[in-house]
């Protein structure tokens, strides 16, 4: 087992009428607020209008229509400026992941006296951070748990993951029900992002029978209670562990000792989200089984084997090769089946810009280092496979 330093500092409060703890916990903030959000679901839902309601003390400071794939520009540049221009204390995202990735870079960029793009690429360690608090609306990436966000450069095709321990939300209200209304397709593509996050975290040299069998359990649970998401959106039961599995995929903790995976489907996802501007989920299914396919050799396959027997329940009596490309198999079928387009060129992606996103990935991502070691004509080769 690896060594490792670890802490997530963000408190959690999970379940139907979280939200009534809202005043108590932005009283020891300041004054002024800056309420982030999307294209406007938190109003058709009720919750903007909640939200206020509960605030009647606080000045409020607005951004809205934050973009899925958060833009650097406007939304990044223009919630800096609030935050200076206002003096706001505290940051209350409300939203999906989007919203809330966009506010941890502007929460950093608010702090900072130059342009905050030099904190999103790392040319400068940010000091300090405003706090975060969010109230999520839909279950997928895990922003409110972890020190990540991702952030999108339209004109240079990049989009970056940004990590930095001071991002950690200070308080994420996790209420199910505000996810009731998330559509088919989003919610699939929150349970393949989750299921990748995992995968992601699997499929690695060094790794313990706990991690694994956390692993294992999540992947499982995320299917049958993604599916009964579908079947019925406003299953309680469902949705509350549905996002509890989304929170726990990205903060590290399935991975704690684990040797790092190097984490490639999200890599070759963000690149094809960077040109492309598709819903980072569906990316992620896409790639997901071709990766595999790639990746699958003796050395891989005791990982597909355990993968497929303990994730899929295939009969362990089979050759280790069939369960391994059985287990693949039902990556795929299990994607298809919750309706995720299975092909780029169904989000309009083709073979024209193929060379130019493996090259930018192979540069800006540096897969050589990954759990099966990636170069540029092996990512080309998973993205023409995925057309
Ligand atoms: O903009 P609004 O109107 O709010 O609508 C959103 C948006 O159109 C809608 N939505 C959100 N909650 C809803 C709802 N619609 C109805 N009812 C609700 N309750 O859903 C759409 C998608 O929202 P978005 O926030 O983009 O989705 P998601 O949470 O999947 O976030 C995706 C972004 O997160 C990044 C992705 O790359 C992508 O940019 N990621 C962030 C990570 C992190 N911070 O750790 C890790 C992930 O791997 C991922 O890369
Ligand atoms: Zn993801």
């Amino acid at each position: 087992m690896q060594n490792f330093d670890y802490q997530t500092p963000t408190r959690l409060i999970f379940g139907k009428g979280a939200i009534a703890k809202l005043p108590r916990v932005m009283a020891r903030f300041g004054k002024k607020v800056l309420l982030t959000y999307g294209g406007g679901s938190i109003k058709k839902i009720g919750l903007y209008q909640k939200v206020l309601a509960l605030l009647p003390d606080k000045e409020i400071i607005e951004l809205p229509g934050i973009q899925p794939n958060p833009k650097y520009d406007p939304s990044v540049l223009e919630g800096v400026r609030l935050c200076k221009e206002n003096g706001v204390d505290v940051i209350l995202s409300v939203g999906g992941g989007s919203v809330l990735d966009c506010s941890k870079a502007i929460a950093a960029g608010a702090c900072y006296d130059g342009d905050p793009w030099d904190l999103i690429t790392y040319k400068v360690k940010a000091k300090a951070a405003l706090p975060i608090v969010d109230i999520l609306t839909l279950a997928a990436t895990g922003s409110e748990y972890d020190a990540g966000g991702v952030i999108s450069r339209t004109e240079t095709n990049d989009k970056i993951g940004y990590q930095d321990r001071l991002l950690y939300p200070a308080v994420s209200f996790l209420d199910p029900e505000y996810t009731f209304t998330v559509s088919k397709g989003q919610t699939a593509a929150g349970i393949a992002d989750a299921m990748n996050h995992t995968i992601e975290q699997y499929f690695t040299e060094d790794t313990t029978l706990l991690n694994d069998g956390f692993c294992e359990s999540m992947l499982r649970s995320l299917m049958k209670n993604g599916r009964k998401c579908l079947e019925n959106p406003e299953d309680y039961t469902a949705r509350a562990e549905m996002m509890l599995c989304c929170t726990y995929g990205c903060n590290g903790i399935l991975a704690l000792g684990n040797s790092p995976s190097g984490w490639p489907c999200h890599a070759i996802e963000h690149a094809l989200s960077a040109y492309y501007d598709i819903t980072h989920g569906w990316g992620l299914a896409i790639i997901t089984p071709r990766w595999m396919k790639k990746i699958l050799s003796e050395r891989t396959l005791p990982r597909f084997v355990k993968y497929g027997i303990n994730v899929f329940g295939i009969d362990p009596k089979l050759p280790a090769p069939e369960i391994a490309q059985r287990a693949i198999d039902a990556t795929y079928a299990f994607f298809q089946s919750i309706g995720i387009p299975m092909h780029l060129r169904e989000l309009g992606i083709d073979e024209r810009r193929v060379e130019e996103m493996a090259h930018h990935i192979a540069v800006n991502e540096g897969l050589d280092e990954a759990y099966v070691p990636l170069s540029e004509s092996d990512i080309a080769d998973i993205i023409r496979e995925s057309l």
